[in-house]
């Protein structure tokens, strides 16, 4: 028994940041971003990760044809929860009024969704959960230092979801192949949020610490062996791929990956342009978009891949359905926003200024 991929959904909130407006208050240009990155744009959300999570969410379960109270399980991945407790899983699903279905957080970095992936495709195959709503979601422009242009211009928000049933074919994961090489977790860290924070000391705003060119290497290395386990594991051959749909977090890394792997740029997804790396979500919204560009037939063989914080990285092969147009839409949508994406990071902004000695 394996779970296949029947609905599929994103939301991406409409307040777009580019390039432009960031080198407005920070030492860096238009130029720069798009060549070292391929980021052009990104959006910043003005609503909350559960809200975001259950749009996309919604829009999955119309497009399955599936009901909210039919579904099993709601796991989320993300690494930007909106409180400790509960889960931000549990809080979508309220939204969403999915009535006692189990609900939890996942956290590997931008390589949740992979995960979830692969641990809603095992609850399904091992009978526990029949039909569960796959979701990644974040608001990384909460963390992130809008005065270090080494990171405030790679990251947006957005959120992607999928739904997965039981597979009645030969269709579905393959597949999975999922790693932490935890000796280099230093190098992609907010090290300051949590239980180790010093109470007898005055709160110190949130920084990520972050090695680029360190993540860079890694990235590319480590999501390329991944989907060789991934491959090997599923009996198929890359070669074959229709569609490979990698976490996207820089133009050249997705570049670097499909010459390693032999593939053409037609086989490789990508969208980082419009929304930059929006973490654990990149890989649902991707595949959205994959699906809406036609890039993905019925019975395409497609692989996912991703890399994180931890740092994880992980792949998944699948065999698509026979579906790749939705069943129905959903009726969902974000509350107005009314104000620009300037607006929207100016007290996060400030909030760290008052912090500059
Ligand atoms: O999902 C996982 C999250 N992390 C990642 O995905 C990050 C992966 N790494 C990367 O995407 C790239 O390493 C970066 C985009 C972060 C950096 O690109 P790079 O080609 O590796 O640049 P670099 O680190 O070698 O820096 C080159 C220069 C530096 O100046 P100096 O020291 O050579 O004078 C930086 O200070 O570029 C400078 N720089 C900038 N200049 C203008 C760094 N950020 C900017 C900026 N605008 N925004």
């Amino acid at each position: 028994m394996r779970g296949v991929i029947t609905g599929w959904g994103k939301c991406l909130p409409p307040a777009v940041l580019s390039n432009t407006d960031i080198a407005g208050f920070l030492d860096t240009d238009d130029e720069w971003i798009r060549t070292r990155t391929g980021i052009s744009e990104r959006r910043i959300s003005h609503t909350g990760v559960s809200q975001l999570a259950a749009v996309a969410g919604s829009r999955a379960l119309a497009c399955a044809g599936v009901d909210a109270s039919d579904i099993d399980a709601v796991i989320l991945a993300t690494t930007s929860p909106e409180v400790l407790i509960p889960s931000t899983a549990s809080r979508a699903q309220k939204i969403l009024g999915i009535a006692s279905a189990s609900a939890f957080d996942l956290n590997a970095g931008c390589t949740g969704f992979v995960y979830g992936l692969a641990t809603a495709n095992g609850l399904i195959a091992s009978g526990v959960h029949k039909k569960i709503l796959l979701i990644g979601a974040e608001r990384l422009s909460f963390y992130l230092d809008w005065r270090d242009r080494n990171t405030a211009v790679l990251f947006g928000d957005g959120a992607g979801a999928v739904v997965l049933e039981v597979s009645d074919d030969d269709s579905g994961v393959l597949s999975a192949s999922m790693h932490c090489d935890a000796d280099a977790g230093g190098i992609l860290m907010i090290p300051d949020f949590g239980t180790v924070m010093d109470m007898s000391k005055q709160p110190e705003p949130l920084t990520l610490q972050f090695d680029g060119r360190e993540i860079f290497k890694r990235a590319v290395k480590g999501m390329a062996e991944c989907l060789r386990e991934a491959e090997e594991r599923a009996g198929v051959s890359l070669a074959d791929c229709d569609q490979l749909i990698p976490h996207q977090a820089n133009q050249r890394i997705i570049e670097s990956l499909g010459k390693l792997l032999h593939l053409s740029p037609d086989q490789v997804m990508s969208n980082v342009a419009r929304y930059g790396n929006t973490s654990s979500a990149t890989v649902p919204i991707a595949l959205c978009e994959a699906l809406e560009q036609g890039r993905i037939k019925p019975g395409a063989l497609v692989f996912m891949t991703a890399f994180g914080a931890g740092l994880t990285r992980a792949a998944a092969a699948l065999r698509w359905g026979s579906r790749v147009h939705p069943l129905g839409e959903s009726r969902m949508h974000l509350p107005d926003c009314n104000m620009s994406a300037l607006e929207l990071i100016g007290p996060m902004l400030r909030y760290q200024e008052s912090f500059t000695p």
